[in-house]
């Protein structure tokens, strides 16, 4: 396994990979990995030759007031992990390597990154559409690696790859969870143990809405009210937003038909976390 830490070193390495007929698979992260992130790494691992992990910090898609400086790193246990995985390459960028003084090109997506998480965030996706279409250019995948926790994201970088017409197959992981349900996410290092075991609420108020959807109800204000009642029941649990939308275009709807997403962020005491469930009730 080697690390390569420049922008010149990576392309070169994959270029000669490619060149020797190896299909790529790139998996992104900003490191401080849990299962969540080495079931890409597994995935990855089997459908292609060469497997390249980016570990990244990206401050593009941090507030001037979010959690940059406190994001979990430990690179040491993130390489161990790597090596046990059967990772080839992990690509290990300074923030100055990958944006240098001189650099001035975002990408932006509209529509799809100011909701949801989009509006809360400011600026968030532009910055992990920039960091991604980079990593995209650098490493030239031939198929990339993402989980379904942050379905927003996923939305939007399939939507860079179909409008930037970028050769790269999107493969989207299903969550991994915790015990009780908590989606994995680095940020769950943030809770203490009373938080750590309120934030189970989030995947309990999916399932609350997968239970009224399988019991019939179609109806997305009544689905919304009613997991708001059963989180705002949680002293430590501030909402930041519920959402019903379509699954594929995030257009909140009304009334629950076709692939649909539930969405949702909330605050457990200062760390927001995210969750979701996609449902499909095309004729059930
Ligand atoms: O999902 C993440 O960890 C990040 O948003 C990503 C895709 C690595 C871009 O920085």
């Amino acid at each position: 396994m080697e690390i390569i830490e420049t922008v010149s070193g990576m392309k070169r390495v994959c270029r000669e990979e490619a060149r020797a007929g190896k299909t790529i698979g790139l998996v992104p992260t900003m490191g401080y990995w849990h299962e969540g992130h080495l079931s890409l790494i597994r995935a990855a691992r089997k459908r292609c030759q060469v497997v390249v992990v980016s570990v990244f910090v990206n401050p593009l898609q941090f507030g001037p007031q979010e959690d940059y400086q406190q994001y979990p790193r430990d690179f040491s246990r993130d390489i161990r992990l790597a090596k046990s995985e059967g990772v080839d390459y992990i690509f290990h960028p300074s923030a100055e390597e990958l944006y240098p003084q001189s650099f001035k090109t975002e990408v932006e997506v509209r529509e799809l990154s100011n909701t949801l998480c989009g509006k809360s965030r400011p600026g968030h996706f532009k910055g992990v559409a920039t960091v991604v279409l980079k990593l995209f250019n650098i490493v030239r995948p031939d198929a990339a690696f993402f989980g379904q926790k942050d379905a927003q994201q996923a939305l939007i970088i399939k939507r860079v790859i179909d409008d930037l017409d970028l050769d790269v197959e999107l493969v989207i992981l299903p969550i991994i969870r915790e015990e009780d349900g908590l989606a994995m996410s680095s940020r769950n290092l943030y809770l203490n143990p009373q938080e750590r075991s309120a934030a189970a609420i989030l995947y309990k108020s999916l399932q609350k809405a997968r239970e009224l959807v399988r019991g019939g109800e179609r109806r997305a204000p009544v689905i919304i009210s009613r997991m708001k009642q059963m989180i705002e029941q949680e002293p430590l649990a501030r909402i930041d937003y519920i959402s019903l939308t379509d699954a594929d275009n995030l257009w909140e709807v009304d009334s629950i038909e076709g692939k649909v997403l539930i969405a949702l962020a909330v605050f457990i005491g200062k760390t927001r976390l995210i969750d979701n469930l996609l449902l499909d009730v095309s004729g059930a």
